[in-house]
């Protein structure tokens, strides 16, 4: 595949890495429209490059901000002069211009704003706290926008700016319910939820409640999907995988999460895929088919302990 486009807005769960092999067990003719009900930063419908595309998160920020480009509101000649104008004032003042731009922010919703905090917070992390204000601590680095960083993003936006023009992409801020009732069989749903039992913030909250909606909704949809979760790390399994899941196609890769710079804050993941078809990688993979005879398995299959209270949903 070509170099992988990375979007503008930054985000910790962001799936740039898994994109290569999404884009392997993907089965989307392009006829239908391109579903993404947890769009966070869009990397992976942006590198799908749908006709046609309904992008929905319930972070109305990230909405607006490509709503923004969308409208022209925000181009890369103005992206270009508001960064250069902000990320001066940042060198010269530091941190407390930061947070001038954090507070302005949180009080306006610019989504110019948005961007240059995404670009110079701690680790592009997208966090509000309980009043739905952004709280993510500076980086550190007063040079932050340098000349090449800000022709870097500057690109960026172009490339999504341009996408915008020749396709038909919408931008919707919502719960994905709705969004997912609404699909028909020529559709592609790719979802990416919040983690269970992960970080939560104010648009971030994930609870058993959420994924078992998520199950029915997915269930009862006749488009293709597939599902993005974690299936287990040395110290827990994911008991939502074998709960609501394993009727369906599982993939699972090893992924290694940087927190920071240093090699042993690696913190490794089994990544999972969870699939409603049977997608031709199914052949390489660890894999559950539906029933244990039909198990197409190549290698041993994916064994979860039981887990005490664990009640499969009818
Ligand atoms: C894990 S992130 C998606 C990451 C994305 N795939 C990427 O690579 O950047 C989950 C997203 O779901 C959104 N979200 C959380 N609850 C939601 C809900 N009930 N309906 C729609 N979106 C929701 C969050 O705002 C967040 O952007």
């Amino acid at each position: 595949m070509n170099k992988i486009f990375v979007p503008p807005i930054k985000s910790q769960g962001i799936k740039t890495k898994l994109v290569p092999w999404i884009m392997r067990v993907l089965q989307f003719d392009q006829n239908g429209t391109w579903i993404e009900p947890f769009m966070g930063t869009g990397v992976v419908g942006f590198n799908v490059r749908p006709k046609n595309a309904l992008f929905s998160d319930l972070n109305p920020h990230i909405i607006n901000f490509y709503n923004a480009i969308k409208r022209s509101q925000i181009t890369a000649r103005l992206a270009r002069r508001f960064l250069e104008t902000e990320g001066d004032a940042l060198a010269k003042e530091g941190m407390d211009y930061y947070y001038e731009v954090r507070d302005r922010f949180n009080r306006n919703n610019d989504p110019l704003d948005f961007l240059f905090l995404s670009r110079s917070c701690f680790n592009g992390m997208i966090r509000f706290n309980s009043k739905g204000g952004f709280n993510v601590p500076f980086c550190h680095k007063r040079d932050r926008f340098s000349k090449s960083y800000i022709t870097k993003i500057v690109n960026q936006i172009e490339y999504v700016h341009k996408a915008i023009q020749v396709n038909n992409w919408q931008f919707e801020c919502g719960d994905f319910r709705q969004l997912i009732k609404d699909a028909t069989s020529r559709d592609f749903i790719y979802c990416d939820p919040p983690y269970f039992g992960r970080h939560v913030d104010y648009y971030n909250s994930w609870a058993e409640e959420d994924e078992r909606d998520l199950f029915l909704c997915l269930r009862s949809s006749k488009a293709k999907f597939i599902l993005s979760t974690w299936h287990s790390n040395p110290f827990r399994h994911n008991i939502s995988v074998e709960k609501y899941w394993r009727n369906f196609t599982l993939l699972t890769k090893d992924h290694f999460y940087h927190v920071g710079a240093k090699e042993k804050n690696r913190n490794p993941v089994k990544e999972a895929l969870v699939i409603n078809y049977r997608p031709a990688e199914a052949a390489q993979e660890r894999t559950y088919a539906r029933k244990p005879e039909q198990m197409a398995l190549l290698e041993k299959p994916v064994r979860f302990p039981l887990t005490k209270g664990v009640k499969r949903p009818s």
